[in-house]
């Protein structure tokens, strides 16, 4: 049934869990997430960037979405790092019952601004909103403490952050990267400083950049195309490790964003289905393994998050 981010994510601070954010971008990628969350009985957050619905359209988006919720396990159809205020009030209109304004690279006052007129917009329609404090950057290696002070979030500014903006959610920047290049060696979240923020922060939060890059997957997705440079930029990849992800839900963390790991999984079916089966034409035929290992991908993290058994 489809709900909001606010009531999900209420239930994961009481079973002090995370409930798993998975970006959709297509019908195979849709089915995976939900069939899955109905077969491991977990709640689910189906989220779709502002690329995925320059791809897809939003309305196909939603009916996609829409026809998934009916699965007998609460969803939430969120709008990923949503920077375009005019999109934004476009999805709260059309349904979606949460939305991120992502205002992380804007000063604190413009991010406080901007925030407080989404928040105004989905409680109209009673959608929730996740709001971002602190930038998520790249590479964890090159931040230096004084880069750290000034990208990572600060605890005191987040609690005044989302007391003012009264946001549902907030995101905050420990350590994590987007993609599939987090750190030259394994990263390191900062731990610390989350507890910190969970003790002063009145709402959940919310980790991106949390894809674990499986060196198994990505072997894979490298299999059959080592000379193409799209596995070259794969060549050294690392992502968070499952302790790290286990720590951050015991310090706070309650929803947790997923890409790139099903981006892996997806390409790494998709190509050893090109290259063992030379006979088929068959559009279904050449999508089922990337689903199969989309579908192991989503079951593993609902096993780990403890999001599993709680739909
Ligand atoms: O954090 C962003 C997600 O990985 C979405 O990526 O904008 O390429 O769809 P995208
Ligand atoms: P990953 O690139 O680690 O999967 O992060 C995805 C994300 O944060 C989407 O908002
Ligand atoms: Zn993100």
């Amino acid at each position: 049934m489809l709900t909001t981010l606010k009531k999900i994510l209420a239930g994961a601070e009481k079973g002090r869990y995370a409930v798993g954010a998975f970006n959709v971008n297509n019908l195979e990628i849709v089915q995976a997430v939900i069939e899955t969350a109905v077969e491991m009985k977990s709640p689910v957050i189906l989220q779709t960037s502002e690329g995925a619905i320059e791809y897809a359209g939003m309305d196909f988006l939603i009916a996609m979405i829409r026809v998934a919720a009916k699965a007998p396990v609460p969803v939430v159809m969120h709008l990923d790092h949503g920077k375009d205020l005019m999109l934004i009030k476009k999805a709260i209109a059309a349904g979606y019952t949460s939305v991120m304004f992502d205002g992380s690279l804007l000063p604190f006052t413009k991010n406080v601004a901007a925030t407080k007129k989404v928040v105004a917009w989905a409680q109209a329609k009673g959608a929730s909103v996740e709001a971002e404090i602190g930038a998520i950057k790249g590479v964890e290696d090159l931040v230096s403490v004084s880069e750290k002070e000034a990208f990572y979030t600060n605890p005191e500014e987040a609690a005044r952050f989302a007391k003012v903006t009264r946001c549902d959610a907030l995101a905050i920047s420990i350590g994590t990267a987007h993609g599939a290049h987090k750190s030259k060696t394994t990263p390191q979240l900062d731990i610390a400083r989350l507890k910190k923020i969970d003790a002063l922060v009145k709402v959940p939060l919310v980790l991106h950049g949390a894809s674990g890059i499986s060196p198994e997957l990505v072997a894979k997705t490298k299999n059959y195309c080592n000379e193409l440079e799209d596995c070259n930029r794969l060549e050294g990849a690392n992502g968070i490790p499952d302790a790290q992800i286990t720590s951050a839900i015991k310090a706070g963390i309650r929803k947790i964003n997923i890409d790139s790991d099903l981006r892996i999984a997806f390409t790494a079916g998709l190509r050893e289905t090109i290259v063992s089966d030379h006979t088929t034409i068959d559009p279904r035929k050449l999508l089922s393994l990337s689903k199969k290992l989309t579908k192991e991908v989503v079951r593993h993290k609902m096993e780990l998050f403890g999001s599993a058994g709680r739909a």
